[in-house]
């Protein structure tokens, strides 16, 4: 079996690995979902509570993917195959996962296609609004397709050429681009007011629906749910410390999270805008917001690259785990799969482009989900993200936890958490499988039983 793993890749090096986990939970859901989430749901109280839900609830259960991939060194239908053999109902769940990267890539490209488009706004639309930009279908599939490109080549270079390589270098310029925009924010007149509003916890805003979705986030942030992990895990070797390698995910994640509110919040602060608009908030409000700052111009494109470099490092981990699937289990080559699922994510991808107001039938979908929609929406990206990127991942996440501390066995699963590392106590070793066991599916099912209910800040 020798060749068959030096044909499947591996990470190159430990901070490689990092970097390329890391890009998988940088993204969208870092400097889009989280400020909005944060924005509506009464600032330092939310952050607060996102933290404590990211490190005693999603770094333990990133631990657990990333050792379910790391033991099986196969895409997550395979993964769960290594361990009940070819003819288990779990199957399913690891069929699950990889139709949720697909269909979570198909409108995650959309919206990354959009921040491509803002960046270069001033030349290909300089006079259009949010709306009117958004309901273009020429634009809009444009820019998908750019992004989706983009996409396809880093994946189609494999693990340490594609991958590794490019989030050695993407996420550097991130961080880069991000704390020049950070400069510019902070040092607005009446930036302290956001900067209070982001880090000072009201706690009159809590309410268990603010709880349920910091916890979804948590989910989202960290690509979990949906065997991101599991495949980026397998990638891993033996010898690597899960513990360690998956604890600088979760804070380099964090960190960017923290910063993206120090992006954001003092800008709209300065500018004397409303932090509560919800999904809007990134592509209508921060325009406007710009557009009356110094410099604004600038740190408008500076926004938009660093935001559309952030979803592609996630993108790639979306495409990977479908292409991974297709490699291990079938006998196409890294190119044909990368080639035939690009072309069906872009098919898959049209519907919501053309969902915010260019096609009436994606644009409003009453006629399948009533006049309330879902949680209010009835736009056909909006359900998918909803359906797959909430509530699926949720329900993935449920199955996966169950799947791994009961059927592989938590401790089985201990003891590859523990292979290659140094520092996991026995201490730690026993509250993980206690965590796994009992607190992270019972947590995981309150999501998935708040995502039915339609929890929203
Ligand atoms: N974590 C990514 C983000 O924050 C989204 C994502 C979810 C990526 C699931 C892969 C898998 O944008």
């Amino acid at each position: 079996m020798e060749t068959t793993s030096l044909q499947r890749g591996q990470w190159g090096s430990r901070i490689g690995f990092i970097l390329a986990a890391a890009g998988s939970a940088i993204g969208l859901g870092n400097i889009w979902r989280f400020p909005y989430l944060a924005g509506e749901g009464g600032g330092g109280a939310f952050v607060l509570i996102y933290l404590v839900c990211v490190v005693a609830i999603g770094m333990p259960y990133l631990f657990a993917e990333l050792s379910l991939g790391r033991k099986s060194q196969r895409n997550p239908v395979g993964a769960i195959m290594a361990i009940t053999g070819p003819k288990s109902m779990w199957i399913a769940v690891g069929a699950f996962c990889v139709l949720a990267g697909f269909i979570i890539l198909s409108y995650y490209s959309v919206i990354a296609g959009w921040a491509v488009g803002y960046a270069v706004k001033d030349v290909i639309a300089p006079t259009m609004g949010f709306e009117e930009f958004a309901a273009s279908p020429g634009i809009v599939i444009g820019l998908l397709a750019v992004f989706l490109l983009l996409t396809l080549v880093v994946v189609v270079g494999g693990i340490e050429q594609g991958i590794e390589r490019w989030s050695k270098i993407l996420l550097p310029i991130l961080f880069v681009l991000m704390v020049l925009v950070i400069v510019r924010s902070v040092t607005l007149e009446g930036a302290a007011e956001g900067i209070a509003f982001f880090l000072i916890p009201d706690f009159s805003q809590v309410s268990l629906d603010l709880i349920i979705v910091a916890l979804g986030q948590a989910f989202f942030t960290l690509s979990l749910g949906m065997g991101a992990m599991i495949t980026y895990g397998s990638y891993l070797s033996k010898r690597e410390d899960i513990a360690i390698s998956g604890g600088y995910v979760v804070i380099f994640n964090t960190a960017i999270a923290f910063m993206a509110g120090f992006m954001i919040f003092p800008a709209i602060f300065a500018m004397g805008v409303d932090p509560a608009t919800g999904p809007a908030l990134v592509f209508v409000i921060l325009p406007e917001v710009f557009a009356q700052m110094p410099l604004g111009g600038l740190v408008s494109f500076t926004f938009f690259v660093l935001l559309s470099i952030a979803a592609l490092t996630s993108s790639i981990s979306l495409l990977e785990v479908v292409v991974s699937y297709f490699v291990d289990e079938t006998s196409w080559s890294r190119k044909k799969s990368v080639l035939i699922i690009g072309g069906l994510t872009f098919l898959m991808a049209i519907p919501s482009a053309l969902s915010q107001g260019a096609v009436d039938i994606f644009s409003d979908m009453s006629f399948l989900f009533g006049e309330g929609g879902i949680l209010g929406q009835n736009d056909f990206l909006s359900i998918l993200d909803y359906l797959v990127g909430s509530a699926g991942l949720a329900i993935g996440a449920f199955f996966l936890s169950v799947f791994i501390a009961w059927i592989w066995g938590a401790s089985e699963a201990a003891e590859e958490l523990k292979q290659g590392s140094t520092i996991l106590t026995r201490g730690m070793i026993t509250t993980w499988v206690f965590m796994m066991k009992w607190i992270i599916p019972l947590v995981v099912a309150v999501i998935v039983i708040g995502n039915v209910l339609g929890v929203d800040v």
